[in-house]
């Protein structure tokens, strides 16, 4: 569901390493990014992370029904406790989960250092929460629940931030995408219902409430609408080491410090 702006993200990662060998995947969830990527890029082995065993648990029956458990790995950990992969990785991907994290900046700046150079980091972000795009349930109640969910996904602008931890910002797009979706309708309203009760007025409350116990047929066609930003960064490629340019290149005793990362 709204899921529109996925496989423009996965293009970008393939288009810049349509080989790519290892993709981590940072807070995977249930694996939406994990599996569009493991499809797209068939050398891959997507590592996704996440300190949620259940979304891990969730993820591998996800990704043994695509038929991509063998390259999909799930790996338990906390970000906020520091970068948990050792070795070099091809891609960095991170959607709706660098807002989470305690120190987002910390974990841009090990990604760069894990990346290969040449290797990219994608960033995803929803600008503003799902909205509803019709006040058929209720006059003036799709705004509400926007406003009372405006507080979810706040995030930053991360170009500055990945520029800071080294990246070379590539691109920034924002994307928006539409769906009508009986089940997701319902099951975005019950969410609201649960989480944000005390933020709603009692008489909203109590429309949700009716609305979910009754089900009527407006709840099967229930337009929405999600924006997202996504950003493609991508650690450069490296010069020469900087002992290396300030040293002529006559004399042959040290050698030239090479990244050792793959072009
Ligand atoms: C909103 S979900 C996004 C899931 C997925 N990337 C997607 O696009 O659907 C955020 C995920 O980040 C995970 N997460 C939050 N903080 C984390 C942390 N410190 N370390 C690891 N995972 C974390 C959560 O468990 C959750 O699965």
């Amino acid at each position: 569901m709204l899921g529109g702006w996925l496989p423009g993200a996965v293009d970008l990662v393939a288009a810049h390493l349509p080989g790519a060998g290892t993709v981590v995947d940072l807070g995977a969830g249930t694996g939406t990014g994990a599996l569009a990527l493991a499809r797209r890029l068939p050398r891959a082995t997507v590592v996704a992370v996440d300190r949620s065993p259940a979304m891990l648990a969730h993820l591998r029956t996800a990704a043994a029904a695509a038929g991509v458990a063998d390259r999909v790995r799930t790996l338990e950990a906390d970000l906020d406790a520091g970068w948990p992969l050792t070795g070099r990785v091809d891609a960095v991907w991170a959607a709706s989960s660098l807002h989470h994290l305690a120190d987002a900046d910390r974990v841009l700046r090990e990604a760069h250092a894990a990346l290969r150079p040449g290797g990219v980091a994608v960033v995803v972000e929803l600008d503003e929460q799902v909205r509803l795009l019709t006040d058929a349930l209720a006059p003036g109640l799709a705004s509400r629940l926007a406003q009372a969910a405006s507080t979810w996904n706040v995030h930053p602008d991360w170009g500055p931030h990945l520029e800071r931890a080294g990246f070379e910002l590539l691109d920034v797009r924002h994307v928006a995408t539409e769906a009508v979706d009986a089940r997701f309708g319902r099951a975005w309203l019950a969410l609201l219902r649960s989480t944000l009760a005390d933020r709603l007025a009692p008489a909203d409350v109590t429309t949700l409430d009716r609305l979910l116990a009754q089900h009527p047929a407006t709840l099967d066609a229930l337009p929405v609408r999600a924006e997202r930003t996504v950003w493609l960064a991508r650690r450069p490629h490296a010069g020469p080491a900087p002992a290396a340019r300030a040293t002529p290149p006559t004399p042959p005793t040290s050698p030239t410090t090479h990244d050792g990362g793959a072009r």
